[in-house]
């Protein structure tokens, strides 16, 4: 089993990495690099790169890893789309996280929100600001980060096949993107998004890959993907955990990537994924729980021209 997936750039990128969302996470990325993870995901957003950049830093100096052996991923937020904005956000980035490259850069939503000092700013019925930036302009910018030597690659995330599709025939393209990084796992598969982007050469990384059981807004009503009996299961004949066949799952799908941990025992856990597959009907029955129900709704873009879960896919 690969334990890397080739980008369309060339450049072959961990299947399994670390994802660091509200993550309290200085320890956990050394924790996890010490474990054998070489891929970190990361955003501006998370207001953690400083955190994160400081152990990334520690075990190249410990001599753990090489700057060249990790796979850094940051993401651009949603109020830096303007063209003038790009640049600056990218290198904010570079330096809190101590870096002077990223291996992956992706816009981290189509839904450009109003600039300011405010992450996320909301009218009183809690709906973004919009800016109206065109994503095709924020990527024309993100194009130049590469040429820049800034990022290695460029790619998006969130994005539905429509909007990437617009990118694909934007005039003048000079990068495709090499990444879209979406919502998945088996209440949610992406079947026909993941054939498109695969289709077209563009990686797919799952996040929430365990159906996201840490979110803050989860309901009581909700189903933890992790206490799904069927799935237990299968987790028994293979005397594994859950989770790790939940991040199988992905795997044997091609798709990259990032549960979030920051418990050693779990971090650790999460990378013992390579010593076992599952079968076909296994496969098949997890493929089979999809019911489009997603952690991440997006609830404050619904207004937004660019807000992408209303296509099908
Ligand atoms: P913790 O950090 O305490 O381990 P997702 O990546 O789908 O968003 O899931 C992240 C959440 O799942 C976190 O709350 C994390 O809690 C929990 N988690 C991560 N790995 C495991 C695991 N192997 N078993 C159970 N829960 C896990």
């Amino acid at each position: 089993m690969a334990t890397t997936v080739k980008l369309n750039t060339g450049a072959l990128m961990p299947i399994v990495g670390l994802g660091t969302w509200k993550s309290k996470c200085k320890d956990a990325v050394k924790t996890a690099i010490a474990a054998g993870y070489r891929h970190i995901d990361g955003a501006y957003v998370y207001h953690n790169e400083t955190e994160v950049g400081e152990s990334i830093d520690a075990m190249i100096k410990e001599g753990v890893v090489t700057r060249e052996e990790l796979f850094i991923v940051s993401k651009l937020w949603n109020t830096f789309h303007r063209k003038s904005m790009v640049r600056p956000a990218c290198e904010k980035t570079l330096s809190d996280l101590k870096l002077d490259y990223l291996d992956l850069y992706l816009m981290h939503c189509p839904i450009s929100f109003k600039p300011g000092d405010v992450d996320m700013p909301l009218d009183s019925d809690g709906k973004a600001f919009g800016d109206d930036v065109d994503f095709l302009e924020t990527w024309e910018a993100m194009e130049e980060l590469v040429d820049a030597g800034l990022v290695k690659a460029i790619g998006v995330s969130n994005f539905n096949h429509e909007q990437i599709e617009a990118i694909l025939n934007k005039p003048g393209l000079k990068y495709q993107p090499a990444n879209n990084q979406v919502e998945c796992h088996p209440y949610l598969t992406q079947e026909k998004l993941i054939n498109y982007c695969h289709s077209k050469g563009i990686s797919v990384t799952a996040y929430s890959p365990l159906g996201s059981p840490g979110r803050p807004w989860a309901s009581a009503d909700d189903k933890p993907l992790l206490e799904n009996p069927e799935i237990k299961a299968i987790a028994e004949k293979h005397k594994k955990t859950t989770a790790q066949v939940l991040i199988r799952f992905h795997i044997q799908r091609n798709l990259i990537t990032i549960p979030k941990s920051v418990n050693p025992r779990r971090i650790e856990e999460n990378f013992q994924v390579f010593d076992f597959e599952l079968t076909k009907e296994e496969m098949k029955t997890l493929l089979g729980f999809n019911q489009n129900w997603r952690a991440f709704t997006m609830h404050w873009g619904t207004n937004h021209k660019n807000f992408p879960f209303n296509a099908e896919y």
